[in-house]
C-alpha cells in the first residue's frame, strides 16, 4: 500500500486502535455510553433491513459471573467485566440473522473504541456449555429469552486496564487484496 491511510479519518483510527480487552478496570461504564453502543447496534444496517436482532445489556455482577460460564473456553473473564451485550436473534425473520448480528456486533466494539473502552467479542453460536446443552440455551435460561430466538455472540466491554498497542502498518496483509482478478 503506496500511500499511507488517512489518519485523520476517525472511524479508521478507532478501527486500527481497536485490540481485545480481556481486563478492566472497577469502573462502571456510564449510562450515556451505553446508549451509544446500543444506537451503533441498532443505526447497524440488515439485509432487507428486517433488524432480526435483540440486544441485552448485563450489568449485574451475579450475571455476568453465571453468563461467564458459558462455554469452557474464551469467557472467563466475563466474571470480571462491568458490564455485557448480549447479541441474538430471531432466525425466522431473516435467513442471514447470522452476518446482520456480525455487523451489529462489530459496529458496537469500533463504537466502544471511539468511547475510550475496551470490548472483546465471546462467540456464542456453534459452541456448547457442555456435551448436552449449547452455550446459546444455558445463556438464554439466563436472560430469559424467548426460546425461538438464538444467540450469536456476547460483546465484553470495560474501561481498559491497559492500553495493547494499536494494528500497525505492517500488520496488514497487501498480499490479500487482488484487484480485478487473483
Ligand atoms: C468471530 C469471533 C469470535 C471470537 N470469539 C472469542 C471468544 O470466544 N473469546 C475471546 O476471548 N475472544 C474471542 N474473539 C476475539 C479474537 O480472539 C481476537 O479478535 C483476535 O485474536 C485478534 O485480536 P484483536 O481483537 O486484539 O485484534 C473472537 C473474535 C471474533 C471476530
Amino acid at each position: 500500500m503506496e500511500k499511507p491511510a488517512n489518519l485523520s479519518n476517525k472511524v479508521l483510527q478507532c478501527i486500527q486502535k481497536r485490540r481485545s480487552c480481556r481486563k478492566f478496570t472497577a469502573q462502571a461504564v456510564e449510562d450515556y455510553k451505553v446508549e451509544s453502543l446500543l444506537k451503533a447496534a441498532l443505526w447497524a444496517p440488515t439485509s432487507k433491513n428486517n433488524r432480526p436482532w435483540h440486544f441485552v445489556v448485563v450489568d449485574n455482577p451475579q450475571l455476568l459471573g453465571k453468563l461467564s460460564e458459558c462455554k469452557p473456553h474464551g469467557s472467563a473473564f466475563l466474571a470480571e467485566a462491568p458490564l455485557a451485550i448480549v447479541v441474538l436473534a430471531d432466525p425466522s425473520k431473516s435467513d442471514v440473522w447470522v452476518e446482520d448480528c456480525a455487523i451489529a456486533a462489530i459496529l458496537m466494539q469500533i463504537t466502544a473504541e471511539d468511547l475510550g473502552l475496551g470490548s472483546t467479542w465471546i462467540q456464542i453460536r456453534q459452541r456448547m456449555y457442555n456435551e448436552k446443552e449449547t452455550a446459546g440455551d444455558y445463556i438464554k435460561k439466563l436472560i430469559n429469552a424467548p426460546a425461538g430466538l438464538e444467540v450469536a455472540s456476547i460483546i465484553a466491554l470495560g474501561y481498559k486496564e491497559k492500553e495493547r498497542a494499536p494494528y500497525s502498518e505492517e500488520y496488514l496483509l497487501p498480499e490479500r487484496v487482488h484487484r480485478n482478478k487473483f
